[in-house]
């Protein structure tokens, strides 16, 4: 028995880290996925093979005994075998065009459509039940994460998510390209959560201030989607980005980044955790080309994605 999902990657387009304590982030799908292939096996072991290496272990072996970064797979794995009385093992191979680490949404994407994959082989189950049980999974790795993340790799197209309300798709017409520009310097989510949670503690007036703040841009940016003004869109990027700048999640990599892309694109920030990863620039058909220039003539690893309207995909 087989069973195959695809699910895409994501960019944080507003509200990143304040997503964390419960205000609303703005996200979308994009066009580059993550295939995973699983299949029932008769003999008593999980075998995951990825981009990330492969790991092969007795399926009665406790998650507690095990310390690696294809834990949720592993997670997945277990649970569906036990759940579904499954007398042999679990193989699951993961091929993925997302670069990792760099705040493009890999792990999620991956635990979405794993969520999906290794479930199928048992029975079908709703992308609401696929969403909780790829949050459980990454919470193997990540247990803070806001969930953020998963929602959007499950339901694809433009959303905005909060902790409390969970997700709402935003119905724009905008099929609008984004750049996005990779520093190449890994980071682990885990850490820069914990580093903004340092600096909440320390700084609370500021930090709450600044969830305020937040609160009004997002808000502003459901307004401009709607109302396809991309200027508007580009400005409220470079506002959200001087916020991020307080959390202490940027550096000079970044800052240049964003200095060189902003002389063509109408804003740029951060996307994703930070202190690394990417950066996302706001254009449109006119400034795209020029953008990408612009950076490749300063040794920047640049590409557009446009936004994936599907989300998860099952075979
Ligand atoms: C990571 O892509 C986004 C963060 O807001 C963490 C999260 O939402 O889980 C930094």
């Amino acid at each position: 028995m087989k069973s195959i999902a695809s699910a895409p990657g994501k960019v944080i387009l507003f509200g990143e880290h304040f997503v964390v304590y419960g205000i609303k982030a703005i996200l979308c799908a994009i066009d580059k996925r993550v295939k995973v292939t699983s299949s029932t096996t008769e003999s008593n072991s999980i075998d995951i093979k990825s981009n990330l290496g492969s790991i092969s272990i007795p399926k009665s072996k406790s998650l507690d005994e095990l310390k690696s970064p294809l834990l949720p797979f592993i997670y997945l794995s277990k649970k569906m075998i036990h759940r579904f009385d499954h007398p042999g093992g679990i193989s699951v191979t993961i091929d993925s065009s997302i670069p990792s680490g760099v705040g493009l949404g890999s792990s999620s994407a991956c635990c979405v459509a794993a969520a999906a994959s290794i479930s199928g082989l048992f029975n079908h189950f709703s992308k609401d039940e696929i969403v909780n049980l790829a949050i459980e999974a990454e919470k193997t790795i990540f247990k803070d994460t806001s969930g953020a993340d998963c929602s959007v790799c499950t339901y694809g197209g433009i959303i905005e998510y909060d902790k409390e309300n969970g997700f709402k798709k935003i119905e724009s017409s905008l099929n609008f390209p984004l750049v996005i520009v990779n520093s190449g310097i890994t980071h682990s989510t885990n850490k820069v959560v914990k580093k903004v949670n340092e600096f909440k503690k320390k700084n609370e007036l500021i930090f709450s201030s600044l969830c305020e703040k937040e609160t009004e841009l997002v808000n502003k940016v459901i307004l401009s989607l709607k109302n396809n003004d991309f200027t508007s869109l580009g400005k409220i990027m470079t506002q959200n980005q001087e916020y991020l700048e307080k959390l202490g999640v940027s550096n000079s990599v970044l800052r240049n980044m964003i200095e060189i892309a902003n002389k063509t694109s109408f804003g740029s920030k951060i996307t994703g955790a930070g202190l690394g990863g990417c950066i996302i620039s706001c254009v449109d058909e006119s400034n795209l080309n020029p953008t990408l220039k612009n950076l490749q003539s300063n040794n920047y690893d640049c590409f557009p994605v446009k936004i994936d309207s599907k989300g998860l995909d099952t075979f």
